[in-house]
């Protein structure tokens, strides 16, 4: 598979979890691909090891998304050595999972500094900086479409990316760029297993069609397609991977 030949793909967050896969497959699928990281240095270089071991091609990039110096630092470095960014995927993200009673300002301004401040820092530097005709896939999630007590702040960050994904669409679309957001369903990693009982995890299991959580190899296909091609024609769009969950 070569869909995505001589692509420069930037991955926020691919140290680990959805991203690291997500870096993976793209490089599979021939991308050069940009693994940036927060604090996981040698995680990352893993994920970059990885791919250079299976004859692909890859750099790792500390930034902190949140800080917009950083971010610019980061398309700097990036394209620096590459060149170009073709593809950005903002994957980086934390989910704080608290009621909203016992929400802390601190939990509130973190949890909406990386998923919406680290998605408009990234979306900001892309509007001049990216290549024509490149895409652009932004991290929402389909836990949006329940209710679920202590996921108040972290649903609310993502309706915000899934919101300026539809403005920055119509903002960058006149340079050929297509701009989506992919809503995973519960998937296997540190950010949705970390203290899931597994009676929640069965109950959370049980909303997809399939009675599974999700892998982040079935997040990452979406991600390569989104970024080839043959996606270029669907933009706008809020896009559940999520195995049928609601
Ligand atoms: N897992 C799920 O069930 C699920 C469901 C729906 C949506 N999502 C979304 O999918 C995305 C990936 O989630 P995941 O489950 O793979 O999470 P994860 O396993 O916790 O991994 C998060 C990644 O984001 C990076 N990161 C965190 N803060 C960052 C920052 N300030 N700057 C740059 N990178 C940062 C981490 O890097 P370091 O380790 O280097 O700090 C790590 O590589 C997130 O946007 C999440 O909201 C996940």
């Amino acid at each position: 598979m070569s869909t995505l030949k001589d692509k420069i793909i930037l991955v926020t967050g691919s140290s680990r979890g959805i991203g690291a896969t997500i870096a993976r497959q793209l490089a599979a699928a021939g991308a050069k691909v940009i693994v940036n990281y927060a604090g996981g240095k040698d995680a990352a270089q893993q994920v970059v090891n990885d791919i250079l071991q299976d004859g692909g091609d890859a750099i790792a990039l500390q930034a902190d998304v949140s800080k917009g110096d950083e971010v610019k630092a980061l398309f700097d470095a990036a394209m620096e050595h590459y060149g170009r960014i073709d593809v950005l995927v903002n994957n980086a993200g934390i989910m704080i999972n608290k009621l909203i009673k016992d929400t802390t300002d601190e939990e509130f301004t973190r949890q909406f500094d990386i998923n919406v401040r680290g998605t408009f820092n990234t979306m900001r530097e892309a509007a001049t900086r990216l290549s024509d005709n490149g895409s652009i896939i932004n991290f929402s999630t389909s836990v949006n479409r329940i209710m679920l007590p202590t996921y108040g702040t972290y649903v609310a960050s993502k309706a915000a990316v899934e919101q300026l994904t539809r403005v920055f669409s119509k903002e960058v679309g006149a340079r050929g760029i297509n701009v989506n957001s992919v809503s995973p369903g519960p998937t296997n990693t540190a950010l949705f297993t970390n203290g899931k009982s597994d009676e929640l995890m069965a109950r959370l299991a049980s909303l997809s069609a399939f009675n599974r959580i999700g892998e982040p190899e079935d997040i990452a296909r979406v991600v390569v397609f989104l970024a080839s091609d043959d996606a270029k024609w669907i933009s706008a769009q809020n896009i559940g991977a999520n195995g049928g969950m609601a």
